[in-house]
């Protein structure tokens, strides 16, 4: 039993930024430069399987290179003082790399892949290297896909979130626009009494419910002000 107070950290693709990794909604972000619907939902995958896969091989060759920031280095670090548990909408490795032990994937993991067909739903195969290949099959032959949750699919990891948010002390939002439904949410189950924050360089045009602390900065500098402010 962990007798630490429950800190969650809620993160989005600015988490990421200062490593490299393309958000998706700035300007210059990923969906300026393709189609939701041509790479990232069910029917894209149907329609054109080698498409998804090269743009997600894109990716993940992208965050293989990337190193965790001083923002995700802060979080693992704050392990010695809270009990943190990060629930991340993104698909990088970057919080484990930087010595997270907890960290739920919200929106599935690009260095794992799992089949396309009805077969080993909840099976996941660990993707060597950056790229995905056409002939790499599940157990009973069908295509492997990279396990992200696209655009129209269920959340699986949803009500564990949930749960692990409905009682905690202290609720870090970090680089998320709060755009994406239902994970933009699941912010709302954190106790009245917690204290909460979010970090983002653009607060004032998001989103945020009353009773946030709103901290305008990028992470590198915005985590520096969260440490001040929670000890
Ligand atoms: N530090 C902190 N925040 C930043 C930084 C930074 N250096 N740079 C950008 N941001 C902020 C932006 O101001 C924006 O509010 O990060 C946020 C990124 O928002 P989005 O690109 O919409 O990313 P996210 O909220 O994670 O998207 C949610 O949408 O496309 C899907 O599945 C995908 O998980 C993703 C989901």
């Amino acid at each position: 039993m962990n007798t630490k107070p429950k800190l969650v950290v809620f993160s989005g693709a600015g988490m990421s930024a200062e490593s490299g990794i393309s958000t998706f909604r700035d300007s210059g972000g990923l969906w300026e430069q393709y189609r939701i619907e041509e790479v990232a939902t069910p029917e894209a995958w149907s329609r054109n399987p080698d498409l998804v896969t090269d743009f997600y091989n894109q990716r993940r060759k992208a965050i293989i290179e990337a190193q965790p920031n001083s923002g995700h280095i802060a979080i693992a670090e704050l392990e010695k003082h809270f009990d943190v548990q990060v629930i991340t909408q993104n698909i990088d490795d970057l919080h484990e790399r930087a010595g997270s032990t907890s960290v739920l994937h919200l929106h599935g993991n690009i260095r794992l892949a799992k089949s396309s067909g009805p077969d080993q739903e909840e099976a996941y195969f660990n993707i060597e290297g950056w790229e995905l290949q056409e002939n790499d099959l599940s157990p009973s032959g069908y295509r492997l896909r990279p396990h992200v949750v696209w655009f129209g699919e269920a959340v699986p990891a949803y009500d564990t979130a949930v749960d692990i948010l409905s009682d905690c002390s202290v609720l870090l939002v970090v680089g998320t626009s709060l755009q994406v439904y239902p994970a933009a949410g699941l912010i709302h189950y954190a106790p009245l009494e917690s204290q909460k924050f979010i970090i983002d360089p653009n607060t004032e045009e998001l989103p945020v419910p009353k009773g946030f602390n709103k901290i305008n900065s990028q992470v590198g500098e915005g985590i520096s002000q969260f440490i001040e402010m929670i000890f």
